[in-house]
């Protein structure tokens, strides 16, 4: 008897050991057992968006642009993300001056708070700069700032019907006029929509989220993990996960999606154990788009990307010298729609090789 107690007890100690060890490392063992990081996101700042969230989800007035009542035309809300001054904005200025109707569109701009962005009286984006909170990579900030973007739009103008989140990094490939015409009206524009009757009758019948939905992508298990072993369960199982593009053009019916999650972001709010698979914004909007909505997304992006020699996590970025008509045509081409729109990343330096060639090649469609 007195013989067996110690052979009991170091048993014991040998089968909790290793449950021990497990439950303390966060990669292999259960996120609540281990002591939590900090919060990216700081309480006030969850508690704030939360307030600007809620406004935006109940003030949807639903808008039909069939309806005799709505004189008004749809509009694109264009969205700029930047923690940096507004490089292209000359570009982006001409692009919207040469749109053939002043009504078919509106700014917003979520910039650094740092920053003073400043522009003159005259220019598309004096006055369209939102009240902003400081983001960086590997974390979830630039999602909040894009759902951020999504709210004001929102709120702002019932007739914003196409969401557009673009950086400042990116540039436009088309005139503004084949950019509305493409979202709202061509029915020959996105390849990938099986709607034979649209096509049949040339009418585009219903308006779908163009952004990229994969479900595999390089590290997508440690991407998947990278907050612990279970801690995306049971919202998000790993079938459900996936991984996109994180600029992209979504309907307000999406927006709308976004804006009113709670459960998603719940999760993925959450910061890494891991920043080299730290990638939120890539996985959370084609995450949730999917589940929620997956026949009305194209699962293809409009914002070209040249992702061959990545570094760091970043795609390539074209320098002055590289700028040229046959780049831009070359950047067009897309095996799924009839013209990628937009494309990224140009270097500050590609502003003036850009503007000379905006009137007689960007714009001429
Ligand atoms: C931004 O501008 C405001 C008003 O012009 C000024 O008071 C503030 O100090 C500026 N902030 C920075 C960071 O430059
Ligand atoms: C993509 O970037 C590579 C350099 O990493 C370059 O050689 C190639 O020409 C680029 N592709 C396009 C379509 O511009
Ligand atoms: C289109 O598809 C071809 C063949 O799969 C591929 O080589 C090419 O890179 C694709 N082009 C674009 C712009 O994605």
């Amino acid at each position: 008897m007195y013989r067996k107690i110690p052979f009991y007890l170091s048993l014991a100690t040998l089968f909790c050991l290793p449950l021990v060890i497990f439950l303390l490392i966060p990669q292999l063992g259960f996120f609540p057992f281990y002591p939590s990081l900090p919060s990216p996101i700081s309480p006030s700042d969850e508690l704030s968006d939360l307030s600007l969230l809620r406004l935006a989800s109940s003030s949807s007035r639903p808008y039909s642009r069939l309806s005799s009542s709505s004189s008004r035309s749809p509009k694109i809300a264009f969205l700029f993300l930047t923690n940096t001054q507004l490089h292209f904005s000359p570009l982006w200025q001409s692009f919207f001056d040469r749109s053939s109707s002043k009504s078919r569109f509106n700014i917003y701009v979520h910039s650094s708070p740092s920053l003073n962005l400043t522009f003159r009286p005259s220019s598309v984006f004096a006055g369209r700069v939102i009240p902003s909170k400081a983001t960086s990579r590997a974390s979830p900030t630039l999602i909040s700032a894009a759902r951020r973007l999504l709210a004001h739009a929102i709120l702002h103008d019932p007739a914003n019907q196409y969401f557009a989140l673009v950086s400042q990094h990116c540039v436009p490939l088309r005139s503004f006029d084949y950019v509305y015409n493409s979202l709202f009206t061509s029915s020959s524009f996105d390849l990938s929509d099986d709607d034979k009757v649209s096509a049949k009758i040339g009418v585009k019948l219903r308006l779908r989220s163009f952004i990229e939905v994969h479900d595999q992508s390089k590290n997508h298990w440690k991407r998947y993990t990278a907050r612990g072993r279970y801690a995306m369960e049971p919202e998000v199982p790993f079938e459900k996960f996936r991984v996109g593009s994180q600029f992209f053009v979504i309907t307000r019916k999406h927006a709308l999606t976004v804006v009113r999650d709670r459960k998603l972001w719940s999760k993925f709010r959450m910061p890494c154990y891991r920043e080299d698979a730290c990638y939120p914004e890539e996985h959370y909007f084609p995450t949730l788009l999917d589940m929620e909505d997956p026949k009305g997304v194209t699962k293809y992006t409009l914002t070209r990307v040249n992702w061959t020699g990545t570094v760091d996590g970043h795609p390539y970025t074209y320098s002055a010298s590289e700028v040229s008509p046959e780049l831009i045509h070359r950047l067009r081409k897309s095996n799924y729609s009839a013209s990628y729109l937009f494309a990224r990343k140009f270097s500050p330096d590609c502003l003036e090789p850009l503007m000379k060639m905006a009137d007689s090649v960007i714009f001429q469609d």
